[in-house]
């Protein structure tokens, strides 16, 4: 290796640099209604796209280890992931415990959260032949990327990403941590080491992966390969489902106790929802705009029934938040009981459920590891 071309690298990289911010779209965008809008209709797209083809995409998605998922995330992204494993595509699923770290300073429980999502995924159909699931801390060429990816992305298109802020908002830290601030650009290696294109997320994810689409354009900008680009730039997979409110009328979410476990008990979930907040009016409608508490409770019943909203309430019409609330439940818990009982059965056996575990953290080095290799020869560092 002479030191010509490094130079000569090095100010394509400059250029690069300076240059591409301008082309990017802004992440904060990436939250307004306007570009969720877009996403949505670029998804109907590549659901098609999808069809087709299965053979070509390969989708990564992932959970941190926080506590157990709970409904929002399945009509969110939970069946979208089963649903494209079913039609053929190669499927990686991340256990993302480093980035439980973001927001509070100790990862604790982290074992039996860890088995808590495995037994969640395996209960709703995540099938480990065809979808790696893996662990973040187990595979340390992934997060080797982050170090090429970080020099990637400006402090300023860090600190714009809405989500991120957010989530500062809401921390329990009494700073924010570089991890919290740079995790978006791991992420960005979670998706990109083994080259997924296809991302399905809820819609809080959005400026994570226009981020991810634009270290990849950038690297692979930066890294010419000869017309054999190392990264693909994966696109958004949102859930036809709107947003799903909790049992208060907020997003549901694992910290604010607003959320039905998928893993939760038949009793569990009907003390939460009967202490679900309503409204004064007797008459049940679906009017998510006005009446959100209430349009929540109408759209779980209707998500687990597979049912129009609308047609629910009209079905409940004056008999009230008690009626609706009997609805809910019942509809919940029939939902839930196939799910619930497979879970159990493989609760059985977490020999079997770690093993699992262990097969995927394998796989998912082989993959690693050869695209790191790919990366270090792009950039020159294979010595
Ligand atoms: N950020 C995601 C969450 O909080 C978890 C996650 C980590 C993820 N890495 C990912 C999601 C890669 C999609 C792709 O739920």
């Amino acid at each position: 290796m002479t030191i010509t071309p490094n130079i000569e690298g090095d100010a394509t990289a400059r250029t690069t640099t300076t240059s591409a911010p301008t082309t990017t779209i802004d992440p904060g965008e990436a939250a307004g209604v306007i570009e969720t809008t877009a996403a949505q209709a670029r998804s109907a797209l590549l659901e098609e796209r999808i069809r087709r083809a299965p053979e070509r995409f390969r989708v990564l998605t992932g959970d941190r280890p926080t506590g157990r998922l709970h409904l929002g995330h399945y009509f969110g992204t939970l069946d979208n992931r089963v649903r494209l494993q079913n039609l053929g595509v190669e499927g990686y699923l991340i256990i993302a415990d480093y980035q439980v770290l973001t927001d509070r300073d100790v990862a604790d429980h982290l074992v039996e959260h860890v088995e808590g999502l495995l037994l969640d995924y395996l209960a709703v159909g995540i099938d480990p032949d065809r979808t790696t699931i893996f662990t973040h801390s187990a595979v340390p060429a992934l997060n080797q990327l982050l170090l090429p990816f970080l020099s990637l992305v400006s402090v300023a298109e860090l600190g714009r990403n809405p989500t991120v802020k957010d989530e500062i908002a809401h921390s329990r830290q009494a700073a924010v941590s570089g991890l919290m601030f740079t995790y978006p650009a791991h992420q960005a290696a979670d998706i990109l080491f083994c080259k997924g294109n296809v991302v399905p997320v809820g819609q809080d994810q959005l400026p994570h992966l226009e981020l991810t689409r634009t270290i990849a354009r950038r690297f692979n900008d930066r890294y010419p390969t000869g017309g054999h680009p190392v990264f693909p730039e994966p696109e958004a997979l949102l859930s036809a489902a709107p947003l799903l409110l909790g049992t208060d009328g907020t997003k549901m979410s694992k910290s604010r106790g607003n959320s039905i476990a998928l893993a939760a008990t038949a009793d569990e979930t009907a003390k939460l929802i009967r202490g679900a907040r309503t409204d004064a009016d007797r008459h049940i409608t679906y009017d998510p705009e006005t009446r959100p508490e209430v349009s929540g409770l109408v759209l779980l019943a209707a998500l687990c029934q597979d049912r129009d909203p609308h047609l629910v309430a009209r079905e409940i019409g004056t008999a009230g938040a008690a009626a609706l609330k009997r609805t809910v439940t019942e509809a919940v818990n029939e939902f839930l009981a196939p799910i619930r009982a497979r879970r159990a059965e493989y609760a059985r056996d977490l020999g079997q459920v770690r093993r699992v575990l262990h097969a995927g953290n394998e796989r998912a080095n082989a993959v690693a590891d050869a695209t790191l290799r790919e990366v270090r020869g792009a950039m020159a560092n294979l010595y």
